[in-house]
């Protein structure tokens, strides 16, 4: 039996099914580098207060590097039976320095050290994920900067409603990119603070300075109660809810993705690279990496659920249950990472058939609005304009003609301040340019929308 660092109480092992239950070592093995980041930290801060001696911090410091090095080359050896890997990177830097590796956990506790450890994880990774968004909304700029002319129906309802740019539309989405990116660096503030020196719960008797360690980590903040510093997880549960409206976002794209490769609307080409066919019917291309990803959104809605669960019931101060909080937030990481970046290539690779966007105009009198808006700018109460105009659609469908393929004596019929005019306020093109205003669909404030993302991600870089 290896001997337990707590095992200083017990005489009988654990049961074998025990230590596989409760052990964590196979997935928080993944925070190696930042147990180990800490524990440097923490070790040259004890030497710098005089808890223990310089050249013992020096000594910590370089065996915990070589710790670094073996597991980095692989020779490590990982023991399932150490519990996790604090245990396991103690116990390995002890067989290298000797007896003085066990006075890094002076005035430090499991508890403060894996709410580090976490931290610095969730820490990097969001960092990774800022990244993504910002390169998944460059994509989007680009590809709203080649079609500022493409014109496509917007939709409420799902219906054709007005005439709109692609560009117009696809900088919708990369606000939606640009706001989760902002919502990342609101919840870093979080996430950058350091328990260290909380302990157990109470804090210490050594004379421990918490804030070099988090200055040596790089976090700006130190705990302000010890109890909350190793019983909280909301940097962890916020970062979930991040990374659940990430996923919501990219979903709505896919769908909208879905319905657009969909013959019926043919508005894209999925690149052959992100789709596949099927297995009997050989007309058939299908966006399964769209669909995969609207379906994953629901892994990661799953990972917030649980850490809220996990984290409902638990009275003051670390609880075991705490364990749980690693692999939600491990695989939800590895999903937002991975669609987040096949979605800024997907998008980069995808063909735009502005003709079938131009054809489906053409179906729907998308230009109704801009008849009503017509009658209503020559003095008509809106709600009259918007009556003549009802009548003048029921015509036209009777025809199975277009609204600007009825007559102007036929126009005239449903209201006399129609004149010839008219025809030139019912072009498309005319409809999207008349919108002005800043955050239309126009092609000044397009434009304008386009400069200021531009402006932001330079400054980010
Ligand atoms: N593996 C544990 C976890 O992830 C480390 C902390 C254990 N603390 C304790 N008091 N047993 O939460």
């Amino acid at each position: 039996m290896t001997t337990k660092m707590w095992g200083g109480r017990f005489h009988e092992a654990a049961a074998a099914s025990v230590e596989e239950y409760t052990q964590s070592e196979s997935f928080d093995r993944a925070l190696y580098r930042e147990d180990i980041a800490g524990s440097k930290a923490h070790a040259t801060m004890l030497g710098a207060c005089g808890v223990i001696s310089t050249d013992e911090a020096a000594e910590l410091v370089r065996g915990l590097d070589q710790v670094l090095a073996e597991i980095e080359s692989g020779a490590f050896v990982w023991k399932r039976e150490l519990e996790d890997v604090h245990m396991n990177i103690e116990r390995r830097l002890t067989e290298i320095v000797g007896p003085v590796g066990g006075k890094l956990h002076t005035a430090r506790s499991r508890n403060d050290q894996v709410a580090l450890d976490f931290r610095l994880h969730v820490s990097a990774r969001l960092d990774v994920w800022r990244g993504e968004l910002a390169r998944l909304a460059g994509v989007l700029a680009d590809r709203a900067e080649e079609h500022k002319e493409t014109l496509l129906p917007g939709c409420t309802h799902m219906q054709a409603a007005q005439p709109v740019s692609l560009a117009q539309h696809l900088l919708a989405y990369a606000q939606m990119f640009r706001r989760d990116h902002e919502r990342l660096g609101d919840c870093l503030k979080r996430v950058r603070v350091s328990p260290l020196g909380a302990a157990a719960l109470a804090g210490t008797t050594h004379p421990i300075d918490p804030a070099q360690v988090a200055a040596s980590v790089g976090f700006p903040a130190t705990f302000a109660n010890s109890m909350d510093a190793v019983s909280d997880r909301d940097f962890a549960l916020e970062a979930l809810f991040c990374a659940s409206v990430i996923m919501m976002h990219l979903s709505r794209l896919c769908e909208e993705l879905i319905l657009w490769a969909n013959p019926n609307f043919g508005y894209v080409k999925l690149p052959d690279a992100y789709s596949t066919g099927s297995s009997i019917m050989p007309q058939k291309k299908n966006p399964d990496v769209c669909e995969l990803m609207r379906g994953k959104t629901g892994r990661v809605y799953g990972a917030l659920t649980s850490l809220l669960t996990i984290m409902k019931g638990l009275p003051m101060t670390y609880n075991r249950d705490m364990q749980e909080d690693k692999e939600p937030f491990f695989d939800a990481d590895k999903t937002v990472f991975a669609s987040v970046s096949i979605m800024a290539d997907m998008l980069k690779a995808l063909e735009f058939l502005p003709a079938n966007m131009r054809r489906a105009l053409d179906r729907g009198f998308l230009n109704a609005t801009e008849l009503a808006d017509y009658l209503a700018a020559k003095g008509l109460p809106f709600r009259e304009a918007h009556h003549a105009t009802g009548a003048a659609v029921a015509l036209a469908e009777k025809k199975s003609v277009r609204l600007e393929d009825l007559s102007l004596e036929e126009l005239r019929g449903f209201s006399a301040l129609v004149e010839q005019d008219v025809f030139g306020v019912l072009e498309h093109e005319a409809a999207v340019r008349r919108r002005a205003l800043a955050g239309g669909t126009g092609p000044g404030p397009v434009a304008a929308q386009l400069a200021n993302l531009r402006a932001w991600l330079a400054e980010l870089d």
